[in-house]
Parts: structure tokens; C-alpha cells; sequence
């Protein structure tokens, strides 16, 4: 079998339930990714789930003060990311009558949506075929492709992010997208990977080179 349908099939079987899977509504899913962006799963769970109840959909959030945000996001930190959570949801209620875009080119025009949360916020509410490429899908694709070109290089990020798109599974880029971000965090990870019970080991070029230490390249800079 080939890579995107071991990936597919192993996610399916395996993917842990967390509440912003089992919804396509690009309001929650934005809530969800800039929650995660630099914060663990298990620590921005219940983080998600209080905004989620104090502002139901995106009208409720934009019509929030600053220092009610600022107070729900206590404990978080970068708190940049709350500051510009409330200018995308007035610029949201503003420009697009309170309706959160979905697609790619008008989600990386808003405040604190970059080229990753644009791509999971598209592909994840209306399955546009972008791939995402977060510290999980760098090293799942280094270690499998065996790309030694390191992963905050210039060439680097158009390397992967090029490899990402090639990989991706075009009919089904939502389930992709998670599924790699998955394989990423419970099997590939950065110390210690499961490769006993990866999905795509006997195509892997660092299982099979005995090269996960060494993939993938970080310069320090
Ligand atoms: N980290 C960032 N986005 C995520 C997602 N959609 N699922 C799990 N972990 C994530």
C-alpha cells in the first residue's frame, strides 16, 4: 500500500477524539488552531473549551473587550495571539458579516493567520487541498523522504513545504492534513518515535537507514 492510504487507514483506527475534529464550522477550527500554536494539546483543551462557551461563534467573540479575552487566555502566554484573535473577529463581523472565511487566500489576509493555520483552517472546514506544515509534518517528512536540508533554511521551507503539497492527498486533504499532524505527535515523535508500530516504516528512510536521531536538520541559529 502506498503512503497516504497506510497514513489514512492508521489515523482512522488511531486518532485520539479531540472536539475540534468533529466539526467543519472554520470559527471553532480558528479557534482551535491559534490556541494550539504554541501550546500543548492537553493544556489548550480546556482553554478551547471555556472560549467556546463564553463566545459560541464569532459575533460573540468580536463583541468582547480586550480585557475579557486577555483574562480567558490567562495562563497561555504569547498574549499577541489574543490581541489579534479579537481583530480577525471584528475585521470577520466587519468585512464578511460575521461569517468566518473558509477558503485559503482570504483566511492569510487576517491578523495572526499564517501560511500553517491558513492551510489547517481551509483544508479542515472545506477540504481546499492545502497542506499544512507544522513541526509534526517537517519531521514526518524528513525522516520518511530522508531530507537532510534543514527545516529553518530558506530552501528548506520551500523544500518541505513543496514535498507537503506532493504528498498531499488531493481527494481528501482534511483527514491528510490531520492524519500527518497525528502520525507526527503520537508515533514520529522528536525523541523516542514509535517506529515499531508506524503505519509507513518499511518505506521509511530513517527507519530503515536507523536515522530518526539525525532527521530532521535543525541549524542554530
Ligand atoms: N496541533 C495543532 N493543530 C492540531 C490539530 N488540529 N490536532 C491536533 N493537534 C494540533
Amino acid at each position: 500500500m502506498n503512503f497516504n492510504n497506510e497514513l489514512v487507514h492508521w489515523y482512522q483506527q488511531n486518532k485520539r477524539d479531540l472536539p475540534w475534529r468533529n466539526t467543519t464550522d472554520a470559527y471553532t477550527i480558528w479557534l482551535s488552531e491559534i490556541i494550539l500554536q504554541q501550546t500543548r494539546v492537553e493544556q489548550g483543551l480546556p482553554y478551547f473549551n471555556r472560549f467556546l462557551e463564553n463566545y459560541p461563534d464569532v459575533g460573540s467573540f468580536a463583541a468582547a473587550s480586550e480585557d475579557e479575552i486577555l483574562k480567558l487566555w490567562q495562563g497561555l502566554g504569547y498574549y499577541s495571539r489574543g490581541r489579534n484573535m479579537l481583530k480577525t473577529a471584528i475585521m470577520v463581523k466587519e468585512v464578511y458579516d460575521s461569517k468566518f472565511p473558509q477558503n485559503y487566500d482570504q483566511l492569510i489576509k487576517l491578523k495572526g493567520i499564517g501560511e500553517y493555520t491558513a492551510a489547517a483552517i481551509a483544508s479542515f472546514s472545506s477540504n481546499e487541498a492545502k497542506a499544512v506544515v507544522d513541526g509534526n509534518v517537517y519531521r514526518v517528512i524528513a525522516r520518511y523522504l530522508g531530507i537532510a536540508e534543514p527545516i529553518n533554511s530558506t530552501t528548506g521551507k520551500k523544500i518541505f513545504q513543496q514535498t507537503a503539497n506532493d504528498l498531499l492527498n488531493k481527494k481528501n486533504p482534511a483527514i491528510h492534513n490531520q492524519a500527518m499532524m497525528e502520525l507526527g505527535a503520537i508515533i514520529c515523535k522528536p525523541k523516542n518515535p514509535a517506529c515499531g508500530i508506524c503505519p509507513v516504516r518499511t518505506d521509511c528512510y530513517a527507519f530503515t537507514h536507523n536515522a530518526t536521531n539525525s532527521l530532521p536538520v535543525k541549524l542554530n541559529k
